[in-house]
């Protein structure tokens, strides 16, 4: 028996330096999870996914490519690519599921590749699967794919998780109905669909409910073939990873460097993917806002801003990143003078010591997602806060605010409160952050990625053992 994972991105990297190619395989959360989980069901673990890279360079270069699974990239047409990844996944589905209707750029050209990309995904999974294996399928690009390939395998045990939030009725309902019946009876294909609140479980039995006309008895669907079992399981972290880099000598260097850097003044910290759903101008009017409120923290703090470079192809993106550097650059040139700097911006992504390095050096880290499923750097910083220092000012509208209830919450659209709250972190006595940390790393060292992982896929396994075992006489 073997898992079979699904996902858009595969977990590995291709450089090309100095005419020689190297590919290695990436140790994310998520594939450190799921690789624990098979090592202890005994079973092997395949990685289906699209290929970023072109097939001769996989052909050529695979052999020597050390890895702990087997990977099964799929190669897709640029074009349909185009229309599956740039336009229905991240401008219709991504938008609309994070609650910005007018985003969504809906054509039926990219729904038709969507479906296709679905398909070509799902060939070779039936290509590779036998009976026996798991099939754990990931996230919004692939929302037709467990009804695909239960089509084709009437048995198979098949688990389907979404990592971003899934709307309420009213904003899922302006698709059109053949899309709304494509999504959702893609889903239903799956035994287990987990979500990472029950607010997104509820709101997609309500779909289900509301435009397939099916009932739910206890968050179960009973259909011909199978039924299907909807719940939370809310993603973590590899709690240990982050909470022991604090220790790395590189990691002490890096955060002695941004200790001398700053030695004067209190340090605000965020890091996120590009990208309109992360809530980056509220927390920068937030702060602008802070500044002006508590005029006595001017050359005292700084805001420590890290943002990762994403879909840079698509127009909302690049719209969204003049939007906030030239926030920035007003708030720079407002506030500071040719001492001080209040936000100190960089757009590039974070090697993992370095982020350590300013997890640990964060008085306070400031996260206002204006929707977010789950929200990992969340749960990174309060794992990374080895010496219980540290303040968490964390959006409600983030479902990690659900877990970590010790987290300051804070509403990305109330500016003025914010700038209290941030007033507050950086004067909160060291006995109280200790506290708020301390509670927090508790539930996230029970609460890990491994957990998440293995309680998903028992599920889906128990799911699919209990219907086959209840034939009726
Ligand atoms: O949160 C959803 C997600 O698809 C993640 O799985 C992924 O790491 C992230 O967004 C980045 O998106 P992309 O794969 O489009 O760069």
């Amino acid at each position: 028996m073997k898992i079979i994972t699904i996902s858009y991105r595969l977990p590995l990297s291709i450089k090309k330096q100095n005419r020689k190619t190297t590919i290695t395989q990436t140790a994310g959360g998520l594939a450190t999870a799921v690789l624990s989980y098979s090592e202890k069901s005994n079973a092997n673990l395949t990685w289906v996914g699209v290929a970023d890279f072109e097939k001769s360079t996989w052909e050529n270069h695979k052999d020597g490519f050390s890895k702990n699974f087997e990977i099964e990239p799929v190669f897709l047409d640029k074009k349909l690519n185009k229309n599956f990844y740039n336009v229905f996944s991240n401008s219709v589905l991504w938008a609309l599921f994070h609650y910005f209707p007018s985003y969504m750029e809906y054509n039926d050209e990219a729904f038709e590749a969507y479906k296709t990309a679905n398909q070509i995904v799902a060939d070779k999974v039936n290509e590779i699967y036998e009976p026996g294996d798991i099939v754990w399928i990931h996230d919004y690009h692939f929302l037709g794919l467990a009804n695909l390939i239960r089509q084709q395998h009437p048995d198979a045990k098949i688990g389907f998780f979404l990592h971003i939030p899934f709307p309420n009725f009213e904003i899922f309902r302006i698709m059109p109905n053949k899309v709304k019946r494509y999504l959702l009876e893609g889903m239903l294909g799956a035994n287990l669909v987990g979500f990472h609140t029950w607010d997104n479980a509820i709101h997609f039995t309500e779909c289900v409910e509301k435009i397939l006309g099916l009932n739910q008895r206890g968050f179960v669907f009973s259909q011909d073939s199978h039924r299907t079992k909807v719940g939370s399981f809310p993603i973590s972290i590899d709690f240990d990873k982050f909470y022991d880099a604090y220790d790395k000598p590189n990691v002490i260097a890096l955060r002695n460097e941004i200790a001398e850097l700053y030695h004067d003044k209190k340090v605000i910290f965020s890091v996120d993917r590009l990208d309109y759903s992360k809530g980056i101008n509220n927390r920068l009017n937030a702060f602008e806002s802070f500044l002006e409120k508590f005029p006595e923290w001017k050359e005292k703090v700084v805001f420590l801003l890290v943002i990762v470079p994403s879909r840079e192809e698509i127009g909302k993106y690049g719209e969204r990143k003049r939007m906030i550097e030239n926030n920035i650059s007003r708030i720079n040139g407002a506030l500071g003078n040719y001492k001080w700097t209040p936000v100190v911006y960089q757009y590039q992504s974070v090697d993992f010591d370095k982020l350590i390095a300013l997890y640990s050096s964060a008085h306070v880290a400031l996260i206002s997602p204006v929707r977010d499923g789950m929200n990992l750097v969340a749960k990174e910083y309060v794992a990374a806060r080895k010496d219980l220092r540290g303040v968490l000012l964390l959006s409600v509208l983030a479902g990690a605010a659900k877990e970590l209830q010790e987290a300051i919450t804070i509403n990305p659209f109330d500016t003025e409160l914010i700038a209290e709250k941030i007033n507050l972190a950086l004067l909160m006595d060291e006995s109280e952050q200790e506290r708020r940390m301390q509670r927090m790393q508790n539930y996230l060292r029970t609460h890990d990625v491994f957990r998440w992982a293995s309680r998903f896929l028992s599920e889906t396994e128990e799911m699919h053992s209990h219907d086959n075992q209840a034939q009726p006489l």
